[in-house]
């Protein structure tokens, strides 16, 4: 019996591991069947690692295998063994998986108190667009030099008709943004549209992770005032209005 210790306890703890993960309807997940094998391994060890003589009977045949006492057939098994489990492990570690992220993705997470935008810092508070204005042939303008900053540099993504549906759009997840959508920047003030296209997908705080936005970091290719214009331009493109900064605090007011 003693001369075994090392093969029962190996048979143990695959018998185990096998029971855990087949025998059991429904099927654990996989982070508590690590906690229980975990364990596991910690039993058998304490077990075997409490009493000298089992002890030594357990090392005997590593020790055997690692003198050169073990027969060559073994040896050879051992050290073709070894590099093979570590590049498996290494392999199912780094792999991609195809898995949605196990949380949501947070479309709005909440903005930051200021950014960095063009080597300056913003503060989102009471940030509004400096260009749009009453008069409207001023505006009218404004809006065209945006509607050609959108065409020269966001269809791909957002759509020719800023539904969100460009011939880029289908290559990213998540979709590029649907302008067109009242879950938008028709709920959103320009403050946090321009964050979001000066800072891209980067510039998303943690809630936006573990999702990969494609979104780029306009700032670095766009003036501020490049990016106002083409803030009044998905708006006025898309037949929606920003919400403003009454919307929240009106009701105090009044
Ligand atoms: C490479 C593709 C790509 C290009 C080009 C691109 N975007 Fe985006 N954009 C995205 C993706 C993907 C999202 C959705 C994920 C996110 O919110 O970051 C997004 C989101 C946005 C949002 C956030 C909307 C919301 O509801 O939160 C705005 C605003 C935006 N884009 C504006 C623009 C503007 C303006 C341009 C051009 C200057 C542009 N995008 C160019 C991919 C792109």
């Amino acid at each position: 019996m003693a001369r075994h210790t090392f093969a029962l306890a190996v048979a143990l703890w695959f018998a185990v591991l096998g029971a855990l993960a087949f025998a059991i309807r429904p099927p654990i997940p996989a982070s508590v069947l690590t906690i229980y094998m975990a364990l596991v391994t910690l039993g058998i060890g304490v077990y075997v690692a409490a009493n000298e003589e089992r002890w030594r009977a357990f090392l005997a045949p590593i020790c055997a295998v690692l003198d050169g006492r073990a027969p060559r057939p073994i040896r050879w098994a051992v050290l073709f063994a070894s590099p093979m489990l570590v590049g498996w492990g290494a392999w199912w570690w780094t792999a991609p998986s195809w898995d949605a992220p196990y949380e949501p993705r947070v479309v709005h997470p909440e903005p930051p108190a200021s950014f960095v935008s063009h080597g300056r810092r913003v503060e989102i508070a009471g940030l509004v667009n400096p260009l749009r204005t009453a008069d409207t042939a001023t505006l009218a303008q404004r809006v065209a030099e945006g509607r050609e900053i959108y065409y020269r540099n966001c269809f791909y993504c957002h759509g020719d008709a800023l539904a969100g549906d460009g011939h880029f759009a289908g290559a990213f997840s998540p979709l590029p943004a649907n302008f067109r959508d009242v879950g938008t920047i028709a709920m959103l003030q320009e403050s946090y549209v321009y964050w979001r296209i000066a800072t891209g997908g980067p510039g998303l705080p943690k809630g936006g992770a573990p999702w990969q936005s494609a979104m780029p970091v306009w700032q670095s290719m766009l003036s501020e005032d490049e990016i106002w214009k083409v803030v009044l331009y998905i708006y006025e493109g898309s037949n929606s209005t920003p919400r403003t900064w009454d919307d929240g605090a009106g009701h105090a007011k009044h």
